[in-house]
């Protein structure tokens, strides 16, 4: 198939255009940069001997959208791009709205253009808001708390709303939990811009000198070990789930949703062990108080993705923090070392 991939440049695109290419697809990447460096395209060419085809475009536009898709004969979509920091969203919501609810109607109308009908879409465990018990099903109420909960939720409607008005839509909605790690080879990985506001990348900063301790956000909550409980899982899972979606609504129209995660709840301080053994020395941190919005434990039941799908996570959490240890050590600045 010829993929196109939006957001392709980015972590989890990254990642996923490898592996499309491993197995045999065509990539395209359109990407506008704001958030990824064309170094991560690079390496994906070089780790697959394959090159994937790049275009340096903004969702937003429309005509240029439209001329990558009559240049390509693209079979389906898989659309990762978007803002996405959570706190970010609140400061400035309509660039959130703008960029990730409208980015996304641009490309739906420019795929509706050119008569291609499948699409898999990043959507994320923070659609479930904080009314739901644990652990997530797909079935369940959702009502993000946040903006950028709420693109996700937003562009979700959009997708249901197509997929019920044609039903020769193909459309997947991956609800992802806490993506960590990197690919094994430690050539491509997460570049997060300025102060990391993710766990995992905060404690390779930290392990690496750039940072001087983790503030862990909470010591009190009601957990085994009184920090906060998540999902995570590695890139590298999360993309193979890409893979088992497309392959899914290749050949079976509708809208699917599912929850790709590991069905575990790790807690910070546990993720935070695990990333001292991978790097082989304790690492400074200090208990701090609770970051607003922050629940105290969340996981999927992940049950879906593997009877539908025959997806389920295979590798732990040591795994994870060794290979995001591997990226982040030979990349001590991210892509910008070249
Ligand atoms: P990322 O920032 O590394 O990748 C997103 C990419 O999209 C970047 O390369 C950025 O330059 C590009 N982009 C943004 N707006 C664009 C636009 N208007 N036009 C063209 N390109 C644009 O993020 P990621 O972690 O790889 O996340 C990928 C997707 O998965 C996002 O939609 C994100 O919301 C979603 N998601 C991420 C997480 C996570 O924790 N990383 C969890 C759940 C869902
Ligand atoms: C994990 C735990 C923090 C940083 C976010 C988004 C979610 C999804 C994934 C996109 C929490 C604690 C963190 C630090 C800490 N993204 N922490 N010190 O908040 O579960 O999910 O990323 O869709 O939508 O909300 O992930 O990595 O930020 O935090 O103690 O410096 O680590 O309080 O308990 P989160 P996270």
């Amino acid at each position: 198939m010829k993929v196109l991939v939006t957001g392709g440049s980015g972590y989890i695109g990254s990642h996923t255009a490898l592996l499309l290419l491993e197995a045999g697809h065509e990539v395209v990447v359109v990407d506008n940069l704001s958030n990824s460096s064309k170094e991560s395209i690079n390496r994906v060419a070089e780790l697959t001997g394959k090159e994937p085809s790049f275009h340096q475009v903004d969702l937003l536009d429309e005509a240029a959208l439209a001329q990558v898709f009559a240049e390509h004969n693209i079979d389906a979509v898989i659309h990762f791009a978007g803002l996405k920091a959570v706190g970010e969203s609140s400061i400035i919501p309509l660039a959130y709205y703008h960029n990730n609810v409208a980015g996304s109607i641009s490309l739906l109308r420019a795929m509706e253009a050119a008569g291609v009908r499948t699409i898999i879409f990043s959507s994320s465990a923070t659609v479930y808001g904080d009314g739901n018990s644990i652990p997530y099903v797909e079935k369940m109420e959702i009502g993000a708390t946040n903006p950028y909960g709420r693109t996700k939720e937003m562009v979700e409607d959009i997708l249901n709303d197509l997929g019920t008005a044609d039903s020769s839509w193909r459309i997947a909605l991956l609800r992802y939990f806490n993506p960590v790690g990197a690919h094994p080879s430690g050539r491509i990985g997460e570049d997060p811009l300025g102060i990391p506001n993710n766990l995992v990348p905060f404690i390779a900063q930290v392990a690496v000198g750039r940072r001087e301790k983790l503030m862990v956000f909470g010591g009190d909550y009601e957990t085994p070990d009184g920090t906060a409980q998540r999902d995570y899982i590695h890139v590298m899972d999360l993309a193979a789930g890409h893979l088992a979606a497309l392959d899914y609504v290749n050949d079976k129209a509708g809208v699917y949703r599912w929850n790709l995660g590991s069905g575990v709840g790790t807690s910070v301080l546990e993720m935070l062990h695990a990333f001292e053994r991978a790097v082989g020395h304790d690492l400074p941190y200090e208990i701090t108080g609770r970051r607003a919005g922050d629940l105290p434990a969340f996981w999927a039941d992940a049950s879906s993705a593997l009877a539908d799908l025959g997806w389920s996570t295979t590798k732990t959490v040591d795994q994870m923090c060794e290979d995001h240890w591997r990226w982040q050590h030979n990349n001590p600045n991210g892509y910008q070392e070249g």
